[in-house]
């Protein structure tokens, strides 16, 4: 059984003045014990997609199941085999990272022992410990998500929904959580991730998909993307490389002040031979999901207008 099943999902949000159609027809499954990747531009409809999927939000078409409970007719079946990270969740100013972990799992009616082991292992693996019994009002706002992150991930149940978990967190404290969640996945967990970290998705992920605009842009794993991207390696450049230099070894794109040229690994290879005898700095690679990622979802907007 796939631990998400979402056939033709659609949403509009309807007010007085507007509609907003968030969600297209949104066809997709997650096989259980995977970690899935769900990414997207701003606004491309990840957040709306996590909060039908976890029961917050009622769909205007469409189905979803979570291990087989049907999210709109069976929702607190469905409730019970998930735990989510919504977007932008804040703690409770007055408790303590402790205490909103402690009080989480006994909410979810994990027995008080257990609960208590509990938060003391993921106290330490996400480096809380030293803030374990400070006020949430008084910890800085990556410590302040690394709590909520903490608090739902203790739950290990069977499907976890992390919207933008890791948001404003410091290298370590991302590389702790990752540490868990691949610790939780191994216990059979099953977690829908939405990031705008693409180094992320590429470490913790096989399995993505990418939306836009409500609608699927891609599936499949993480090395299909790249070649969906067009391109296998790439060197990157100062923008002030001669561009008579580079011509015939593959396509040139401008990427912030850089220029990086896609290709297949012998052209850039052979680039870089040709750049590192005029002098230049170079440095060549396998695509990263990052690269990949805006050569097929950027400047989707500009197409769209
Ligand atoms: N409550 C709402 N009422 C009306 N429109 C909404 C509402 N929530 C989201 N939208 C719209 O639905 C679309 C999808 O939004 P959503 O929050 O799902 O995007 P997202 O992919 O999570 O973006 P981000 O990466 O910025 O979090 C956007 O056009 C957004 O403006
Ligand atoms: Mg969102």
């Amino acid at each position: 059984m796939d631990a998400i099943d979402a056939r033709g999902v659609v949403k509009i949000y309807r007010s007085r003045r507007s509609s907003t159609v968030a969600l297209k027809g949104i066809d997709l499954t997650v096989s259980a014990g995977k970690l899935f990747s769900f990414l997207g531009r701003n606004g491309a409809g990840k957040t709306t997609f996590v909060r039908i999927a976890s029961t917050l939000l009622m769909p205007t078409n469409g189905s979803i199941s979570v291990l087989g409970n049907d999210v709109v007719s069976r929702p607190n079946d469905a409730r019970m085999v998930i735990a989510v990270v919504p977007q932008g969740i804040r703690p409770y100013w007055h408790l303590t990272p402790r205490e909103h972990i402690f009080h989480y799992l006994r909410f979810r009616d994990i027995p008080r022992e257990e609960s208590k082991s509990r938060t003391e292992w993921i106290l330490t693996d996400m480096g809380l410990q030293e803030y374990a019994d400070t006020p949430a009002i008084q910890l800085s706002g990556g410590l302040k998500q690394r709590t909520m992150v903490a608090m739902v991930l203790a739950s290990t149940a069977p499907v976890l929904f992390l919207d933008e978990p890791t948001i404003g967190m410091d290298p370590m404290a991302r590389r702790q959580v990752w540490n868990v969640i691949e610790q939780i996945r191994l216990k059979g967990s099953t977690i829908f991730l939405t990031t705008h970290y693409l180094d992320e998705a590429e470490r913790l992920s096989v399995e993505l998909a990418v939306i836009n605009n409500g609608e699927i842009l891609y599936k499949g794993d993480v090395a299909g993307m790249k070649a969906k991207g067009g391109a296998e390696y790439r060197a990157i450049l100062g923008k002030d490389a001669p561009r008579s230099l580079l011509e015939g070894y593959g396509s040139v794109v401008e990427d912030g002040g850089r220029l990086l040229v896609l290709s297949d690994r012998k052209s850039v290879m052979s680039l870089a031979d040709t750049a590192s005898r005029e002098g230049l700095d170079i440095a060549v690679g396998p695509v990263t999901l990052e690269e990949a990622f805006i050569l097929l979802a950027g400047g989707r907007e500009e197409d769209e207008s």
